[in-house]
């Protein structure tokens, strides 16, 4: 009796798990086909944007604007997990990597990766996944140029095949990756934000990307690892975004075994395209997921004039979402606004924000969440 009891108990256990695989627990993000499973749930996924969120030295700042992100359904935020200095800012500035011209020394104190702990372990607590990024093309909070003296190169182009830049940029990632290897707040590792090689072969970056995902890949076998580009270089009309000049082969890129899925951006203004161009950059890029059978992110986008934010920004969101069985999987806005509660101050305004609680919120959030269901 009793032993029939335990038997039927084990059992009933063994037919319930499959169908509630996480057992009410959070689990690891994956790919499904040309989707996101996140919690055991395959669907389309919105989220925004905060280089910013790291560098806060609050936790309850932290906190309760993860806590808006929970509340207003958003499930992917994208952070820089990088943050390269080149003379120590001092205690009281949050810094992740100091060059000096010998090499490289990783911050783990209260002023370095405690502070990318602390959104981790928020980001746990409200169920965000993020994607964490490791280095960036461009010079704010350092970027590749500031591996340059302590790695003998002067240009981000020849960053890619340094030995000595890879060796410092690999260690860099071993370390932010073994913090949070096992945590189910890592949605990806992200490789760089918006890496270009202007005028190089795309062999250069192609060549990059493979050995980088698969050096992630053997420290982590479980989270997801995509490239952070811009999305440039694959067939369309011919206009700059689509040429290869900046170095990169979308299609050859993505289609590389470690690259979970596609990311692109959006900015018409920066880019001497429309704004309603933006609608066939997103189902250009759709299409090639579609064939590789790996999702797609719309990873930024922004238009820096206010009144356009919600009218231009709300049209490409329905174009991504209606391509959600042509290849579309998600999209994050550029970038996310609040009011850190300990200043009082608000967070930085680069013409692109949306603030939580303002209409246009409202619009690229509340409305786009209600819309995916
Ligand atoms: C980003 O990369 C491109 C191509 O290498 C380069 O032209 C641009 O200057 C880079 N940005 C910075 C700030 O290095
Ligand atoms: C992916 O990376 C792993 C770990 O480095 C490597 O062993 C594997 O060969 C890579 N996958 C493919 C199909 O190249």
């Amino acid at each position: 009796m009793k032993l029939a009891f335990l038997l039927s108990v084990l059992i009933t256990a063994a037919i319930a798990l499959p169908s509630n695989p996480n057992n009410g627990r959070a689990s690891i993000s994956k790919v499904d086909g040309t989707k996101f499973n996140i919690d055991g749930v395959t669907k389309y996924y919105a989220g925004t944007n905060s280089y910013w969120i790291p560098f806060l030295t609050n936790d309850g700042d932290v906190d309760t604007i993860m806590s808006h992100l929970q509340t207003s359904g958003h499930k992917i935020l994208r952070i820089w997990g990088f943050n390269d200095v080149k003379s120590n800012p001092g205690s009281g500035t949050v810094y992740f990597q100091l060059f000096s011209s010998s090499g490289a020394t990783i911050n783990t104190g209260a002023n370095g990766l405690q502070r990318l702990d602390a959104v981790v372990k928020a980001a746990e607590k409200y169920g965000i996944r993020l994607i964490i990024n490791f280095v960036n093309n461009w010079t704010d909070f350092g970027g590749m140029a500031a591996y340059f003296s302590a790695c003998g190169v002067n240009s981000n182009e020849q960053w890619y095949a340094a030995t000595r830049c890879q060796t410092i940029y690999q260690n860099y990632i071993k370390a932010v990756v073994a913090r949070y290897r096992t945590s189910t707040a890592i949605f990806a590792w992200e490789l760089a934000n918006e890496p270009r090689c202007k005028g190089c072969q795309t062999s250069v970056l192609t060549s990059w990307i493979r050995k980088t995902s698969d050096y992630i890949k053997s420290l982590d076998t479980d989270h997801m690892i995509t490239v952070g580009d811009e999305g440039f270089g694959l067939a369309g009309d011919g206009s700059y975004p689509y040429q290869f000049s900046e170095g990169i082969d979308w299609a050859a890129n993505l289609a590389l075994p470690n690259i979970s899925f596609g990311t692109f951006h959006l900015y018409p203004s920066g880019w001497g395209v429309s704004n309603s161009w933006g609608n066939s950059w997103i189902t250009s890029h759709a299409k090639i997921c579609k064939q590789l059978n790996k999702p797609c992110l719309f990873e930024e986008y922004g238009v820096t004039t206010e009144a356009q934010h919600c009218s231009v920004e709300s049209e490409w969101q329905k174009t991504s979402l209606g391509a959600k069985e042509e290849g579309m999987a998600g999209d994050l806005f550029w970038q996310l606004g609040d009011t850190v509660k300990s200043s009082g101050q608000k967070t930085h305004n680069d013409g692109h924000t949306i603030y939580y609680g303002s209409s246009d919120w409202k619009c690229l959030v509340d409305e786009h969440v209600k819309r995916i269901g």
